[in-house]
């Protein structure tokens, strides 16, 4: 099949996001997020986030639908997040794509949430996008404030490997949990960003989890926040306690070197051990200035080529899921029987 018209479905989380691509081309890329209604609660809610996507959803479907240009019934297949992700998130988003599938009569592909953060980098902007296509094997660090995952892609349809993850809180969350002990609100990882523009990154050394050699044996491409939240909160305590005022942008600067170093280290270390010259980021945390300027660094370094698509398609969207949908089409792949469920534990 050359170049399936897929509208994809993502709900796995707080974003509502329908994509519309012709094969590796984006047509459109709708995206509703209940963020603001989470703000209060320092925190994704999942249960607030499953009802949001019950009101998003259909108005979200016909504005990709009106972006896009077409009319539903055009479409060659849905593509919809089965996992990971909020259990209760997740089947607002399949129960969608099932009635949608079957009213229209299309083959439905039940996709994998994290390989869709892949599949985000295939997709050409439009008729005049020269990014050459992803080549394999890469290694993908995907960042955001549900997951922290390291994979290995040979082949984006049928063979992705998890190396590692996250053992604690993602690294997302961990930008959100330091926020809030500093007094800055939520979404943490812009603000943390934005305070650390005038700070000194090697003001305070905080410690770099699961990177010691006693770790790395066992947790060679995993990676944990917990014991750097933890430590933050602590040195902050400390200065509190003392009366001494907390210099907020060296604590911000130095945080966030410790996690892009983490994420960094991990990531650069599975290129080299396998042997893989290509690291793709992916994930909202993507977002982050400087962990974006020491990947180009360290890549430059050790001769891995570095991919970072878009950011409008590295947060969580429809149009990732419709191009590994798209992409799962062209390479003869079977649509998912209609007795799917939504997993929230879904592995890789
Ligand atoms: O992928 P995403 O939009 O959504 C989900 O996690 O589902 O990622 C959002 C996460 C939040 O934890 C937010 O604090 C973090 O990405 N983030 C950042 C930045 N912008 C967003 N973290 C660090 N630096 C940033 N500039
Ligand atoms: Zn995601």
């Amino acid at each position: 099949r050359v170049n399936p018209l897929v509208l994809g479905i993502e709900t796995s989380c707080d974003e509502t996001g329908i994509g519309i691509v012709r094969g590796a081309t984006l047509l459109s890329n709708t995206i509703a997020s209940s963020m603001d209604e989470h703000a209060r609660y320092g925190g994704v809610v999942p249960e607030v986030a499953a009802r949001a996507h019950l009101e998003e959803l259909v108005p979200a479907i016909r504005a990709a639908t009106l972006e896009a240009g077409i009319r539903l019934e055009d479409i060659d297949a849905v593509a919809v997040t089965c996992g990971p992700g909020l259990a209760g998130a997740l089947m607002v988003g399949v129960g969608a794509a099932k009635a949608l599938a079957i009213s229209l009569g299309k083959p439905i592909y039940a996709v994998n949430h994290l390989v869709g953060h892949v599949g985000a980098d295939v997709l050409r902007l439009g008729p005049d996008d020269m990014t050459e296509p992803l080549e394999y094997p890469t290694i993908a660090l995907l960042v955001s404030g549900g997951h922290t995952s390291l994979l290995l892609v040979r082949d984006l349809v049928s063979d992705v490997e998890l190396l590692g993850e996250t053992i604690d809180d993602a690294a997302g969350e961990a930008f959100d949990k330091v926020a809030r002990l500093l007094g800055l609100p939520y979404p943490g990882g812009p603000q943390i960003d934005r305070a650390a523009l005038a700070g000194n990154p090697t003001a305070i050394r905080f410690p770099r989890g699961l990177s010691q050699t006693k770790d790395m044996a066992k947790h060679r491409y995993d990676f944990s926040f917990s014991g750097l939240k933890t430590s933050v909160a602590r040195w902050v305590e400390q200065k509190r306690d003392a009366d001494e005022p907390v210099p907020l942008a060296d604590v911000a600067a130095s945080f966030r070197e410790a996690v892009v170093d983490i994420l960094l280290t991990k990531a650069i270390a599975a290129c080299v051990d396998l042997g893989v010259p290509r690291l793709l980021l992916g994930g909202g945390v993507i977002a982050n200035a400087r962990l974006r300027q020491v990947a180009q660094e360290r890549t430059d370094a050790a001769g891995i080529a570095l991919r970072i698509p878009p950011l409008s398609l590295c947060t969580d969207n429809g149009a990732m899921i419709a191009a590994l949908g798209a992409q799962l089409i062209m390479a003869g792949h079977p649509p998912s029987a209609l007795d799917f469920g939504a997993d929230s534990t879904l592995p890789v």
